[in-house]
Parts: C-alpha cells; sequence; structure tokens
C-alpha cells in the first residue's frame, strides 16, 4: 500500500494556487514584520538590524516590478515626511544615473537578486552614495553589498507574481519612514498595528470573485487611483495583466483626462480607488463620473467615506482606515479580482508565461 505525496500540493495547502494561498498569508506575513518593531505607548518604532536609523536627508528609492510599486508608495511616505524622495525604475537609473547627493539610496527588491536593482544600487556606490536594501530574503545579494538593510519578514513565496511581499513591503516603508522621523505618529503606528485584522476581513468579503466573474470578456481594464493609490492602480493592473494575459493600465486619476479617456468603452471596466473623504476622493469621485457618462462599467474599491458609490456598478468595500493603510486593503480586493479572473480563465496562476520570479538578467 502506498500513499501518493505530491509535494507540490502539500505545499498549497489545500489552496487551488500558491498565489491564493500567499493572498491569504497575509495577516500572518505582517504581524512578522511588525512582531517587536513598534512600541506604541513610546510612539517609537524599533529596527533591530539598524545598529543606527541612517535618518537621511534625502531618498531616491530604486526597485523593479511590484517593487517599484512599492517604492513610490515609499517615496510619498517620506515626502509626507518633509524629506525629498523619488522613486527610480532600477533600469532607468542606470541609463541616466540622477545625481544623489546626500541621498541615501534605497534598493526595494523582494528577492534581493534582481540585476537591474543591483546595477543601480552599485551605481549609486560607484559614486559614493549610502545604500539600503529593503528586501525579504536574509543573505541575499543585495544584503550584503548595501551599507544598511530592512527585512521584510513575508516569509518565501512561490507564486511569481508578488503578493504577500508586497504589503509587506508597503508595511516596512511604513516602520523605515517612522523610524526615519522618530516615531511619533501615533495614528499611523495604531493603523498599522490594526492592519492584519483588517486584511483579513478583507479577505474574508467575497465580493472580488463574484464582480470578476462580471467581466471576464472585457476588452480592457483600468485602474485608477490618487496620492498613495496611484501605486496601487499600477499595482492592481500589473497583477491583473500578469496572471490573466488580459490587458489592462494603470494611471493617475488625474491623467485619464489627458489620453487614456480615449479608450474607456462600455466593455473597458474601470477600477477606481478612492478611500477617506477628502480632496484626493473628491477628485477621483469627480473622474468616475467622467468615465460613467461613457457608460465604462465602474468597480469601486473604497470603504465607504466618499459619495463614489453613487457611481459605480459594483464596490470591493475595504474598512474604514488610516490612508496609508486603506492603501494596503484596498491592493487586497486587487489582488483577488485578478485571482479570481485568472482561475475562472484557467491561467497558470502561479507560474505565469514568460515571466520569472527573479529577473538576473538586466
Ligand atoms: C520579477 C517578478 C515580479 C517582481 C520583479 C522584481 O519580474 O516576476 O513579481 O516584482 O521581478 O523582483 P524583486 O525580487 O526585485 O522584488
Amino acid at each position: 500500500h502506498t500513499v501518493e505525496w505530491d509535494a507540490e500540493e502539500t505545499g498549497k495547502s489545500g489552496y487551488d494556487h500558491f498565489m491564493l494561498k500567499e493572498i491569504h498569508e497575509q495577516p500572518r506575513a505582517l504581524r512578522q514584520c511588525l512582531r517587536g518593531r513598534v512600541d506604541e505607548l513610546g510612539g517609537t518604532v524599533e529596527l533591530d538590524e539598524l545598529d543606527e536609523p541612517p535618518r537621511p536627508t534625502a531618498v531616491q528609492f530604486v526597485a523593479c516590478g511590484t517593487s517599484y510599486h512599492a517604492a513610490l508608495y515609499g517615496a510619498q511616505l517620506f515626502q509626507d515626511a518633509g524629506i525629498p524622495a523619488q522613486a527610480f525604475l532600477a533600469s532607468e537609473y542606470v541609463t541616466s544615473p540622477p545625481p544623489a547627493g546626500e541621498a541615501l539610496v534605497v534598493g526595494v527588491t523582494q528577492s534581493g537578486e534582481t540585476a537591474d536593482t543591483l546595477s543601480a544600487l552599485r551605481e549609486a556606490k560607484g559614486r559614493g552614495a549610502r545604500t539600503l536594501a529593503l528586501t525579504n530574503v536574509v543573505g541575499s545579494t543585495v544584503s550584503r553589498e548595501c551599507d544598511h538593510v530592512i527585512y521584510i519578514r513575508a516569509g518565501p513565496e512561490i507564486g511569481v507574481a508578488a503578493s504577500k511581499t508586497f504589503a509587506s513591503q508597503l508595511a516596512a516603508l511604513n516602520l523605515f519612514a517612522l523610524a526615519t522621523a522618530n516615531g511619533g505618529d501615533r495614528d499611523a503606528l495604531g493603523a498599522l498595528r490594526d492592519l492584519p485584522s483588517e486584511v483579513q476581513a478583507v479577505i474574508d468579503d467575497s465580493t472580488a470573485a463574484a464582480v470578476a466573474e462580471e467581466y471576464l470578456d472585457a476588452e480592457g481594464y483600468f485602474f485608477i487611483g490618487r496620492g498613495l493609490n496611484y501605486p496601487v492602480a499600477l499595482e492592481g493592473a500589473l497583477k491583473l495583466k500578469e496572471i490573466t494575459y488580459r490587458h489592462a493600465e494603470g494611471f493617475a486619476a488625474g491623467e485619464l483626462k489627458h489620453g487614456p479617456l480615449a479608450l474607456v468603452t462600455e466593455n473597458t471596466p474601470v477600477i477606481a480607488i478612492a478611500t477617506g473623504d477628502d480632496e484626493l476622493a473628491r477628485k477621483t469621485v469627480g473622474n468616475v463620473k467622467e468615465v460613467e457618462a461613457r457608460n465604462a462599467p465602474v468597480i469601486a474599491v473604497t470603504d465607504g467615506q466618499s459619495d463614489i458609490e453613487r457611481y459605480a456598478d459594483h464596490v470591493l468595500p475595504i474598512p474604514e482606515t488610516h490612508p496609508r493603510t486603506a492603501a494596503v486593503l484596498a491592493n487586497v480586493q486587487l489582488q483577488l479580482f485578478a485571482y479570481h479572473t485568472a482561475a475562472r480563465l484557467g491561467r497558470s496562476i502561479d507560474k505565469p508565461r514568460n515571466l520569472a520570479k527573479s529577473v538576473t538578467v538586466e
């Protein structure tokens, strides 16, 4: 008598795909990222692997793919703290290196092995800049080559298209920004504490699967957002492209009228991320009215604070929270939307055609 045992199936712990398992692992990954690093009472952040926080006066992020979207988000956090920061695609940074001046150059890379990101960091180092790696892999090339390292502690990710590691990158970038600014932002610290259970609430919501089902034949998908939700729009589109092979684009909501609107039809769902009820959300609602007037189906990712629901065909709900963590929650809905679309289309979700988990050539 023999027992059939398939290592791969066992690794998936009952999930159909590693990606779905890893989406579900996000609350745990986030807890691991935050554990022991946040002192909410004292209002401070401790990153043990940094002997001393580098306290940069300016930051240049370099990264590729999903990690670049995390870098765009990270740059906004530093800007909010009054520290000039920019995100660069690593390949472009190497092509046309900007003066680094006093900037700390931060490589955001899950694997720590991406050739373009390593080249950008070497370029910066060669010009005398200090470098920091934000990575998932202990002992990776990036962790050995940079002056400082921060680990995102997401655990291994098997799915080629990044999912849980993106959430953990965003959490770690919050810690890094708060550590640099000397903590103090109690609202942000509290929001980080609540993030794992809020992510769980989004995972438990089943709306994305039902909405995905309705748009399997769409001609293309557009994702729009502003501020911290802009990188989320880019990431939502990238995830959909990678695992469904459907055409998808992410735009800053303000750019819609400068071109993309020409592509909007009744066969192109527009996924709009609007959280909170501030000026940014109101402007995004304004953009949604424009696409609605052109008969495009609107899928709103919202915490219910703005009146975007009035103009939306579907709502992917998230709990009400701080704008920084709202972006993480909105992204979980987009992961689920992409996943369920790909699953219904029967795609090779964990290993999309032509893509690799770690790209070690420039
Ligand atoms: C590959 C992967 C992407 C990833 C990118 C950057 O293209 O398929 O999911 O975002 O590399 O990888 P890194 O390890 O540097 O974050």
